[in-house]
């Protein structure tokens, strides 16, 4: 079965590649090498001795998406391609709209005209905006704080009217929680250009001194210890859910929506002290305001995920914490 995936250089979609290749899918990839690097492809084939095809384009480029799918037999898509950072898509939200709604529309043409039926699409937690109860549930209200998350609401909805109209097609829409984590081989991981947004990217950057101090976004949410609770899994986890899903998607016809978290919530004191154990090093801290838009506490209800799709996260908070600092050692002079 040939697999294309877009955006298969990134954190996410470079890590499904090993799954996928160690699966024995053939994996097309398609990346504009935007926010990823073309080394990824040598390190894919370091851990999988397999070489993925490779084409350097732009997901949002009709003319060359066509040309993968006239070269190749393409039987299912996952869609990782996206701009990501929330902070940016608030300054720049045409860029966002223009890119991740354009990528995913050039690809349900061009699926259309090939006759390629089974999707599979990167969404986010995010589109339960802040959520009335916990754990969250698939079929909870869904609304957006950002852009960015706005980006992935509306690509969810246009799946769905595209689904009702075509009844061949098969969605899988996977709705991450907080993937963080490496692989093992140290050879591919999260390495954010400039500063990071995030909270483990910049936890690691202070770990190697890169930066001086963590500052945590509040210490006064609803939350045992006071700060933001979130439902991290590791990105090897999460991965595996991409070849649950493409299982799913050849034998069902519709649309289906999923939870990939672990189902346990972790404060950001957790993830520090984690670390520091595990690690064996110091990640100074420091308490600042809280902030704007962030939520009290986020975590999954994995249920779905489990029964339908077969999916449990098997890695715990300990291998996160540790898999990501040996993935930046390893590379920290890149
Ligand atoms: C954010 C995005 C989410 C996206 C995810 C990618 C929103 C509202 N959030 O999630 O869509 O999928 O990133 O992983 O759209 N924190 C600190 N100090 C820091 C950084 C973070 O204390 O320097 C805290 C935050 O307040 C939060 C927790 O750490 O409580 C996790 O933050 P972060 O890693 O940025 O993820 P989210 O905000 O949950």
């Amino acid at each position: 079965m040939n697999v294309l995936v877009t955006g298969g250089l990134g954190f996410i979609g470079s890590h499904t590649c090993v799954e996928l290749l160690n699966a024995n899918y053939d994996v097309v990839i398609i990346d504009n090498l935007s926010n990823s690097s073309i080394d990824v492809l040598e390190k894919l084939e370091k851990i999988t001795s397999k070489r993925p095809k490779f084409y350097e384009i732009d997901a949002c480029n009709k003319e060359q998406v066509e040309k993968v799918f006239k070269e190749n037999k393409i039987d299912a898509v996952i869609h990782f391609a996206g701009y990501k950072a929330v902070g940016e898509s608030v300054s720049e939200p045409l860029k966002y709209y223009r890119n991740n709604l354009d990528s995913t529309l050039t690809l349900l043409e061009v699926m259309k005209e090939y006759s390629c039926h089974n999707f599979v699409f990167s969404s986010s937690a995010t589109v339960y905006g802040s959520p009335k109860e916990l754990p969250i549930k698939e079929d909870f209200p869904l609304s957006t704080t950002n852009p960015y998350g706005t980006t992935k609401l509306m690509i969810e909805r246009i799946l769905a009217d595209v689904s009702k109209a075509d009844n061949d097609l098969s969605i899988i829409v996977l709705r991450y929680f907080n993937p963080i984590g490496a692989h093992k081989s140290g050879l591919l991981g999260e390495n954010p250009k400039g500063i990071p947004n995030n909270l483990m990217p910049y936890i690691v950057r202070v770990a190697t001194k890169e930066l001086e101090i963590l500052s945590v976004f509040g210490n006064d949410y609803n939350t045992k210890d006071g700060t933001g609770v979130r439902d991290y899994i590791h990105v090897v986890d999460l991965a595996k859910g991409h070849l649950k899903a493409l299982e799913k998607s050849t034998n069902f016809k519709g649309i289906e929506y999923y939870n990939l978290g672990t189902g346990t919530g972790y404060s950001v004191l957790d993830l520090v002290k984690t670390f520091e154990k595990v690690n064996n090093i110091k990640v100074p801290y420091k308490i600042v305001d809280r902030r704007p838009g962030d939520i009290d506490a986020c975590y999954a209800d994995p249920t779905k995920a489990y029964k339908e799709l077969g999916f449990k996260a098997e890695l715990d908070i300990e291998d996160m914490c540790r898999d990501s600092y040996n993935f930046i050692i390893k590379n920290k002079s890149n």
